[in-house]
């Protein structure tokens, strides 16, 4: 690899120009934009009109730029800037999470067949070195579990809403003004972005490509003052918590919304940061917390990045090329908070152990273990059914779950 960086860059919006400032402020380090694609030929630029282009093979096809930073906001022509580039035996650096987590594999293989160099801290957690850490630091030791709160515009809405009291649509208008959700927030709100985020996390940790279709996620759409205040009179936040589990090498995967308590380190991020729980079988939890939004966060996480491919810095991604391989298997139950306005059978979500419930004139809710597939297959009823569903305590695998059941039954027997 080269260690002079000619550097290509897409895209000229939040991030672009939050690495463009951060690039030109940094000591210790100096590389070379060279041209810059953007798509709009109307809108005014910061900088001259001589870096600009509107094709991008001017970038793609310069045998010059050995470097492709790619920040633009469409993830399907991403996928094609990236595979051109990648092909042309171009080193790559992107912070587009859908792109990657769509994709994954297909990146994996073509990186490894052009020996090139494919980077994607930023796709995840924004300024949180979450991917180098797993890489570098977790590479070998066994992980338990990787949770937290991987999307800023969600996690601002909620502080906003249970926290500071105001409504979910100003929350969201403010999150929008201050440049963390899009002017399209359904990815932010839905829980596809932190799946998107899980998946690439899941490679790193685990060593499993997992595939978006097979990945639940259900976000805070469907929230009401209602369980608002079950959360608050017991104490909880709410959160929105991927959460990437390893047992008998079988991972689980889901993002779900969390009742949070105190002593969980995500009971404190508030507003638009992130937060990771990195579970080791020997070290134990270890706490990343971070800015996940915005162009200078973003932007830092790019340049290091960057600065990584001048002493030609690859992932190894050595969990995924470890003896023993995991296997995705969501056939896990959890515990969780069901809220319903009309009256469901809770057995479409396979909620055949029911702990606690409640049926009054127009709420309803039921505390129950679920089976994360069974959610998965029926994600569509839940949101047509307005139905609010939020984890409780943790996952269990299903061989475990009747005597849990039992268990609970027992005490609240003895209660
Ligand atoms: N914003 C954040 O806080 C954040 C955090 C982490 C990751 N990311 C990721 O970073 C990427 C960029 O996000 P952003 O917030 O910077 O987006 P943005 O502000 O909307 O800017 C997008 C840029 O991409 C350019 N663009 C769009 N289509 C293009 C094309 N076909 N060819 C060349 N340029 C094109 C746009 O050009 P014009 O200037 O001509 O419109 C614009 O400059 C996304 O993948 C996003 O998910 C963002």
């Amino acid at each position: 690899m080269a260690n002079k960086l000619n550097i290509g860059l897409f895209g000229f919006g939040c991030v672009g120009q939050g690495l463009y400032h951060v690039l030109n402020n940094s000591s210790g380090f100096t590389s070379n934009i060279t041209k810059i694609a953007v798509k709009d030929k109307s809108k005014p630029r910061t900088l001259g009109s001589d870096i600009f282009t509107f094709n991008k093979y001017d970038i793609l096809d310069n045998p010059e730029i050995n470097v492709i930073v790619e920040l633009i906001d469409d993830a399907d022509e991403a996928f094609e800037i990236v595979k051109y580039a990648i092909q042309k035996g171009k080193h790559v650096v992107t912070a587009n999470k859908k792109l990657v987590a769509t994709h994954l594999q297909e990146l994996y293989e073509l990186q490894k067949k052009h020996n090139v160099s494919l980077l994607y801290e930023a796709s995840t957690c924004g300024s949180i070195p979450i991917i180098r850490t797993l890489e570098e630091y977790f590479d070998n030791e066994q992980l338990n579990k990787v949770s937290g709160i991987f999307n800023g515009t969600t996690n601002y809405i909620l502080t906003k809403t249970i926290t500071d009291k105001i409504s979910y649509q100003i929350a969201l208008k403010q999150a929008q003004e201050k440049g963390f959700a899009e002017s399209d927030p359904t990815s932010d709100v839905e829980g596809f972005d932190s799946k998107y985020k899980a998946i690439i996390i899941a490679l790193h940790a685990f060593g499993v490509f997992a595939k978006p279709n097979d990945v639940l996620n259900i976000g805070i759409t469907t929230l009401h003052d209602n369980d608002i205040k079950y959360a608050s009179e017991k104490g909880y936040k709410i959160k929105l918590v991927p959460t990437i589990k390893h047992t008998d090498n079988k991972v689980s995967m889901y993002v779900l919304p969390k009742f949070i308590k105190q002593e969980n380190p995500l009971f404190f991020v508030e507003n638009e940061f992130n937060g990771v729980i990195v579970e080791g079988e020997f070290s134990g939890e270890q706490f990343l917390k971070g800015r996940g939004a915005g162009g200078h966060p973003t932007g830092a996480a790019v340049l290091s990045d960057i600065s990584a491919l001048s002493y030609e810095y690859k992932y190894a991604f050595k969990k995924l090329n470890q003896t023993l391989k995991n296997t995705i298997d969501n056939n896990i139950f959890i515990k969780a908070y069901i809220r319903y306005n009309t009256l469901i059978n809770l057995e479409v979500l396979g909620a055949d152990q029911i702990f606690e419930q409640y049926t009054g004139e127009d709420y309803h809710y039921a505390v129950a273990l679920v089976n994360i597939n069974q959610l998965l297959l029926q994600r569509d009823y839940i949101l047509k059914n307005n139905l609010f569903i939020a984890e409780l305590g943790e996952g269990v695998s299903a061989t475990v779950k009747k005597s849990i059941a039992n268990e609970a039954l027992e005490i609240s027997q003895a209660e």
